[in-house]
Formats: structure tokens, C-alpha cells, sequence
């Protein structure tokens, strides 16, 4: 990930010269509706001075407006369509009414260009969610059209500041523009994903958030890449995660670094030093070299920057989530994932026939859930609503995996043979290469709902398919 292609002079950069522009919050009660334009823009993804990148995005911004409501409020959003292809919005880990899930080809139809669609519904879960196009993602979502949705605790949470860091890479060329020639790339559909390599939180190349010494911050991170699987460090700071996709989690020190998949969320709770050292930033860690993506600064004229008391970080309330799993009388499926390069797969079926590989290829079918490339007319698992779910996934390729149940939020129950017992509710995994991890849930939410990775090219290469709640 070479920055220094847009940017020279980031070495020489130790205080920055700019103020956190918050983003700006979009009140959506229930008189209210959003609008959500999906259209072309330009957007100041590289540094001031650099080009504007055209991006699509949601009002022309990227990250698109952040939509910020209440638990139990009712978020009433009006996509409208401006661009020159058909797209959909995904509510992404919100508990939803299955028709308002936003998935082209299964909960509603695409909305051509021209077209609006109205979504309407209530959050059950506060929490950091984001929400994002579900038609050809792999090209939308790398275009922009993505953002992050907020649904605040009944009671709000005791900390000084409420930060957010939107984390994003973008292959662009030299002009700084989206490299559009790659899109849909072979290589990468059957590789790691689309990676960039260009770094952007926010929306732009590094964040600033105002601070003084003893405050307690929360910070919501978002990994909306394509398919990058992030790794940040804190430096000296010491964060302590209490959440995990939206649902509260014991609060748990991070240890040294992060790792968050793509579509994934991780709050947490960071206490700022009293005595505010160098180190106050967040580096993005790539095997090649360390990238400062956002800095906390110090307000030293602040009389406030004397030590504070340090109260315990206490665990955020439950949200409503079955969590009571019948794992005696489980409805259960294996889901064998295969493909991609150096993967061996020999052959899978294809709307129905059996094709060989070098067939597939030419398809860009390149992946395989249970030897089936993408949908197919009967569902993965058909459940009872209210029955324990069970799906054992083998990921027998060389790829890592970031798998995504839509509608229900779920738990790892055993990785590798192990049993894993812990406090955890995702609506995303990362399975590693050779890894089997096995997830369980309430099937409490009826409807059809998508299962697939993250990896916007593995998705749409083949690892996609669907459940059926009755
Ligand atoms: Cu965030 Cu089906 O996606
Ligand atoms: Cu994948």
C-alpha cells in the first residue's frame, strides 16, 4: 500500500494542521425522511492539492451521510437513483424486516437509474452499523456508495468524546482516479479481492480527533474495503473493546493490535493519557510499512488535561438478542468452501451443470460453496423460526474469508476442532485458510437471507448463497 505515489511529504508531517470536520449527523425520526441520492461526485480522497476522485457516493459524499437515530427509532430513507446503472441499499447487521434487507434479486429489485425506493425501518440493536449498495457491490461499494449508521443506546453511554474511523483502501491510478480497468479483474476475483492502495479514513487520507489529557473516547471502527483485512495499532494507547458488530461484548483489554475484516465493526473505549505522549495515533499495519491513519490531539491549553480518575469501563446494556441456542436439536449444514487460485478445484456446478474449471474461469465463477458457484433455487439451510441454526464451515482454500449472515447476528461455537466459548454475537467472521469454524443462531427473523463473504469479488465470483426462514 504505497502512499507516496499521492503524498511526498507525509514523513514531514508531525502536528497536523487541521481540525476533525465531525461528520455530520442526519436526524431521521419518525416524521422524517432521508434522502439518500446515489450519484457521481468528485471527492478529496488524497490530500489537499492532490485531484478530486470521482467517486459515486451517496449525496456525493463519501462516506455518505451518517445516519445517527435511537434504539426502537424507525430510520425512513429514499434512495434515489442517479446513477447511470441499477443499485440497492443493505442495512448492514440490522436486525430488518426481510423486505427492507436491500438484496437485488432476492428481498426487492434493483432500482433502475431514474427510480427511488422508500426503506423504512425500526433499529432493534444500537450499535455501529453501516450500510451500503447490495447490487454489483464489488464495483459499487469500491466506487463510494457506503456509510455508517449509528443507533445510540436508550441511555447514553458515559464517555467524553464518540468518535468515528471509516476505514477504506482504493486502487486509483496516477491521475488519482478509481482504476476502472481493474474493476472486475479476474485476478483479483480469484485472489485476495480488490485491494488499494490508497488509504482513506473518513473519506480522506489521515483524521484528527481533539482530545484532552483523561478523557475517555469511544471509537467505532469500520472496515468498509472491499476485501482488506485491516491490522491497526494504538501505540501506547490501551483500548478496550465492548463491542463487536453492533452488540455489546465484556469489556476486554485489545491486547497490541486490531484486526478487522472487511464490513466488520469494533467499539471501543480508549482513555486518553493525562500526560499526552507522541504516540496518540492510530497506524494502519501493512507487511511493508506503518501508515499514521488518525491522531489524537491534544488540547494543552485545556486546564482539563490533569489526570482524571479512571472509572471502570462498564459493559454497554444487552440488546434483544435470542441468545438462548438449542444446541441439542440444532438444525445443522456443512458449508465446504472451495475455489480460487492455487484453491484446485477441479470443477462445480453452475446454474445446475456440472462445469469443468477452465469453463468456470471464463465465467469468472471461480468459487464454490458446497461445490455450487452463487444462488441457487433452494436454500442452504430451510429453518423453523425460532430454531437453532448450526453451519460448519470449511474454508478448504488458500484465502481467508469474511462470512456474512444478513439478517440475524450469530456466534462462533468451534474453530478448528475446538470448542470456543465466549461472549461474541457477529454478523461477520473471518475464517482463515484451512480453517473449519462453526456458527450458531436463533433463526428468529423470517425471511430469505443472503450468506456470503465479504470479500465483494469472492461474493461475486461464486461465495454467495441463501436461508430460508419460515
Ligand atoms: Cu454488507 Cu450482503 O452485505
Ligand atoms: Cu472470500
Amino acid at each position: 500500500m504505497d502512499r507516496r505515489n499521492f503524498l511526498t511529504h507525509t514523513a514531514l508531517v508531525a502536528v497536523l494542521p487541521w481540525v476533525t470536520p465531525a461528520i455530520g449527523a442526519v436526524p431521521t425520526g419518525r416524521e422524517s425522511m432521508l434522502g439518500l441520492t446515489a450519484r457521481e461526485d468528485t471527492a478529496q480522497i488524497v490530500d489537499d492539492g492532490g485531484p478530486r476522485t470521482r467517486i459515486w457516493g451517496y449525496n456525493g459524499q463519501v462516506p455518505g451521510p451518517m445516519i445517527r437515530v435511537k434504539q426502537n427509532d424507525w430510520v425512513r430513507a429514499r434512495l434515489i437513483n442517479r446513477l447511470p446503472v441499477a443499485t440497492t441499499i443493505h442495512w448492514h447487521g440490522i436486525r430488518i424486516e426481510n423486505a427492507m434487507d436491500g438484496v437485488s434479486g432476492l428481498t426487492q429489485d434493483a432500482v433502475a437509474p431514474g427510480q427511488s425506493f422508500d426503506y423504512a425501518f425500526q433499529v432493534p440493536d444500537a450499535g455501529t452499523f453501516w450500510y451500503h449498495a447490495h447490487t454489483r457491490s464489488w464495483e459499487q461499494v469500491a466506487r463510494g456508495l457506503y456509510g455508517v449508521l449509528i443507533v445510540d443506546e436508550a441511555e447514553p453511554v458515559a464517555v467524553d468524546h464518540d468518535y468515528v474511523l471509516v476505514i477504506d483502501d482504493w486502487r486509483l491510478g496516477q491521475d488519482a482516479q478509481i482504476h476502472e480497468a481493474s474493476l472486475g479483474s479476474l485476478h483479483d476475483w480469484s485472489h485476495a479481492g480488490r485491494l488499494g492502495q490508497w488509504l482513506t479514513v473518513n473519506g480522506k487520507p489521515r483524521e484528527a480527533f481533539p482530545v484532552t489529557g483523561g478523557q475517555r473516547v469511544r471509537l467505532r471502527v469500520v472496515n468498509t474495503a472491499n476485501a482488506r483485512v485491516f491490522t491497526l495499532s494504538f501505540g501506547k494507547l490501551k483500548p478496550h473493546m465492548i463491542a463487536v458488530d453492533g452488540q455489546p461484548v465484556n469489556p476486554r483489554s485489545l491486547g497490541k493490535f486490531l484486526t478487522i475484516a472487511p464490513a466488520q465493526r469494533v467499539d471501543l473505549i480508549i482513555d486518553m493519557p493525562a500526560d499526552p505522549g507522541e504516540s496518540a495515533s492510530i497506524d494502519v499495519i501493512t507487511r511493508r510499512e506503518v501508515i499514521q491513519v488518525a491522531q489524537f490531539v491534544y488540547d494543552l491549553s485545556s486546564d482539563a488535561n490533569a489526570a482524571k480518575v479512571v472509572s471502570p469501563i462498564s459493559r454497554l446494556p444487552s440488546n434483544p438478542l435470542s441468545t438462548a441456542l438449542d444446541l441439542a436439536n440444532p438444525e445443522r449444514t456443512g458449508l465446504l468452501m472451495e475455489g480460487g487460485a492455487m484453491g484446485g478445484m477441479q470443477s462445480a456446478l453452475l446454474k445446475g451443470e456440472r462445469r469443468s474449471i477452465q469453463e468456470l474461469i471464463k465465467e469468472g465463477a471461480v468459487w464454490a460453496f458446497n461445490e455450487t458457484v452463487g444462488m441457487t433455487d433452494t436454500p442452504l439451510v430451510s429453518a423453523r423460526r425460532g430454531q437453532t441454526v448450526i453451519i460448519e464451515m470449511r474454508n478448504q482454500n488458500r484465502w481467508p474469508h469474511a462470512m456474512h449472515l444478513h439478517g440475524h447476528h450469530f456466534k462462533v461455537i468451534e474453530r478448528k476442532g475446538n470448542a470456543v466459548d465466549d461472549d461474541i454475537w457477529r454478523d461477520t467472521e473471518l475464517v482463515q485458510p484451512g480453517e473449519s469454524v462453526s456458527i450458531a443462531f436463533i433463526a428468529d427473523n423470517p425471511g430469505k437471507w443472503l450468506l456470503h463473504c465479504h470479500m465483494l469479488e469472492h461474493q461475486a465470483g461464486g461465495m454467495t448463497t441463501w436461508l430460508e426462514i419460515a
